[in-house]
């Protein structure tokens, strides 16, 4: 039975890409710091067990990998969004908290986790397409993605000659407790679930960046062509 780990397994994509991937006869190591819900995942599925640690704890994060054999996959899809809302008074605190979830916790899971891959094994690192193009109050969360971005587009060829293929994954809006908070109308919003089986069958292919729902990404892209002062103006015209 092949083994998985996905982190962020609590609730959201992750939750869902835990028991799509255990329904598919994966063995999955569900992880997040949420005991209750680990705990409640496990028992609705057999082929789930769980691993608590705060990803953001370098020892927690060592403890943890000492716990796992060998993996065929990772998916380091923990994360978290908060917004500037007032960029005039730059919250700093804010800043830090989402580059260091999002961001620097990569640090220590790649180096404790990208180990445990078996030759052939996959490296899949949930991202979001925000880098397509700067978006309001986005500055911490958008930063942070368009960092990780480089590292699993750099990881892509660094760990070739390792035989561990990588995927990006850049998504739309999914609805999870992370969007339940947004206050915007969200295009294009997809399930937990519709996410979890395009991320499963995009990974099965080996897919190097797995973008979606086209609809909107591509809409996204589209825009990114603008020169940067029309988008600008586009965002700003509003308020002047
Ligand atoms: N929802 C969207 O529209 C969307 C779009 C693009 C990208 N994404 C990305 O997809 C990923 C999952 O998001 P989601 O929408 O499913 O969010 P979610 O429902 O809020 O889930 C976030 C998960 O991350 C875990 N987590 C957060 N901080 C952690 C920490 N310090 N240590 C360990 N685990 C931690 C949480 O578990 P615990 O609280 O139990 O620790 C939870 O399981 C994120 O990387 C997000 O940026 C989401």
């Amino acid at each position: 039975m092949k083994q998985v780990l996905i982190t962020g397994a609590t609730s959201g994509i992750g939750e869902a890409l835990a028991l799509h991937y255990a329904n598919q006869d994966y063995a999955v190591i569900a992880c997040g710091r949420n005991q209750a819900r680990l705990e409640e995942l496990s028992q609705r599925q057999t082929h789930i067990q769980t691993l608590a640690f705060d990803i953001t704890l370098a020892e927690q994060v060592a403890e943890a990998a000492a716990q796992v054999d060998a993996l065929d996959i990772v998916i380091l899809n923990a994360g978290d969004c908060e917004y500037i809302d007032d960029a005039g008074s730059f919250d700093g605190a804010l800043f830090k908290r989402v580059i260091t979830v999002n961001l620097l916790a990569m640090g220590d899971l790649l180096e404790h986790f990208i180990k445990k891959l078996r030759t052939g094994g996959q490296l899949v690192i949930v991202s979001s397409s925000v880098t397509y193009l700067p978006l309001p109050r986005a500055e911490a969360y958008g930063a942070s993605k368009a960092g990780v971005d480089y590292l699993a587009k750099t990881l892509a060829f660094d760990l070739a000659p390792e035989q561990i293929d990588v995927t990006l994954v850049q998504p739309g809006f999914i609805k999870t407790p992370l969007t339940d908070k947004n206050d915007f109308s969200m295009p294009f919003l997809l399930t937990a679930e519709q996410a979890a089986e395009r991320i499963f069958k995009g990974v099965q292919k080996r897919r190097k960046i797995l973008d979606f729902p086209k609809r909107f990404t591509y809409l996204l892209r589209l825009l990114s062509w603008l020169p940067f002062s029309w988008w600008c103006w586009l965002l700003t015209r509003k308020k002047s």
